[in-house]
């Protein structure tokens, strides 16, 4: 079993040993401890927005590519539900349509909408049948506005991942948001997941790696907010900068806020912009390699691609580039542990301390 082991106390801290991004049996470890535990993002409502719709997904494809279904049914209520028959294991359905009930292909067998077995030819003789395992194996599905989660297991509940986020900017109209798949995109990044993750952790490399990002915003205001399983980076805009126009309800009412930079562990990025919602997916491929995909909500047009949130493609760039030497970093036999700053790494500290505390 690995022992991974971060002080809680950041002063005194030595971050997570390197054979965590190194080493493939922690990788595989990661997926049963850390992954198969999580919540992950399916998409929002539209996926399935119509009486019948089907949409056939992976858990978190490619690293869990668990067969799921999300499906809408005739009293307009979503499931999600395993993707495979209960006879003999056929994958179901293949493609996103609309549909009156779920038929298997291989032999006939019939679920409702909500995965409940229907019918099934030439089991007339079949004794102790149907049972509970039968339907389709239901899945945790969790709803925020229109977005859209599911859990495999649900080891830890929806609220301690998502509350403090739903809490902080639940004023935002969410069902305005709509997905732009043209702008949206995935990019392949040469590193393993986790150290993705932590360069997005830390406001520290703003001014050293992000010129264009710096000149908007206000780096001596800007915070890092930590929570049970996720956290936040509120991100101030300098004068004259774009930023959110708060009602007075909101918790930030009185700050000029240019972004709300939220994490949600293991591997989901909500970056919430006076224009709409990046949604940042970390996909994990091999020990070295990941996915990432950038999922855009437009929620005011006017405002698309201006301050913090603009050129993200620029800013992209300019963090894979420094992720991938740090990859190549972490291989040496002159490095294992670092420190982390106490006024600007909190977000990083954070997440190694869930990384230690999982993989127990
Ligand atoms: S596998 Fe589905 S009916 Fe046989
Ligand atoms: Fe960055």
């Amino acid at each position: 079993m690995p022992s991974f082991e971060v002080d809680p106390d950041i002063s005194i801290a030595r971050t997570i040993s390197t054979d965590f991004y190194t080493d493939p049996g922690y990788f595989e470890i990661s997926k049963e401890k850390i992954f198969l535990n999580s919540w992950q993002f399916i998409g929002s409502g539209e996926l399935a927005a119509k009486k019948g719709s089907c949409y056939p997904f992976a858990f978190l494809s490619p690293f869990i590519e668990e067969p799921l279904l999300l499906s809408r049914d005739t009293k307009n209520e979503l499931h999600c539900v395993s993707n495979v028959c209960t006879h003999r294991g056929n994958l179901l359905v293949k493609e996103a349509c609309e549909l009156s009930n779920i038929r298997c292909r291989y032999h006939g067998r019939i679920f409702e909408l909500d995965g409940t077995f229907r019918t099934m030819p030439e089991f007339k003789e079949v004794k102790n049948f149907p049972t509970a395992e039968d339907d389709l194996h239901p899945v945790d599905l969790f709803q925020w506005g229109n977005l859209l989660f599911c859990s495999l297991r649900n080891s830890f509940t929806a609220q301690s991942f998502f509350s403090e986020m739903m809490h902080r900017v639940g004023w935002l109209p969410l069902e305005e948001f709509r997905y732009m798949p043209g702008l949206s995109k995935e990019y392949t990044v040469h590193a393993h997941w986790a150290l993705y993750c932590e360069n997005y952790l830390e406001g520290f490399h703003i001014p050293f790696v992000h010129a264009g990002l710096n000149a908007v915003l206000d780096f001596g205001n800007y915070t890092t907010e930590l929570f049970t399983n996720s956290n936040l980076q509120l991100g101030i805009a300098k004068e004259g900068e774009p930023c959110f126009d708060l009602p007075t309800s909101s918790p930030d009412y009185g700050k000029n806020v240019a972004a709300y930079y939220f994490w949600v562990f293991p591997n989901m990025m909500f970056n919430f912009y006076p224009w709409g919602l990046s949604v940042n997916i970390v996909k994990p491929v091999s020990v070295d390699e990941t996915k990432v995909s950038f999922l855009t909500y437009v929620w005011k047009d006017s405002l698309f691609d201006t301050g913090a949130g603009s050129d993200l493609n620029t800013v992209e760039l300019e963090d894979e580039e420094v992720v991938e030497a740090v990859q190549k970093g972490v291989r040496s036999r002159f490095y294992n542990h670092g420190r982390y700053s106490v006024t600007r790494e909190q977000g990083t500290h954070h997440f190694h301390r869930l990384i230690a505390q999982y993989m127990k």
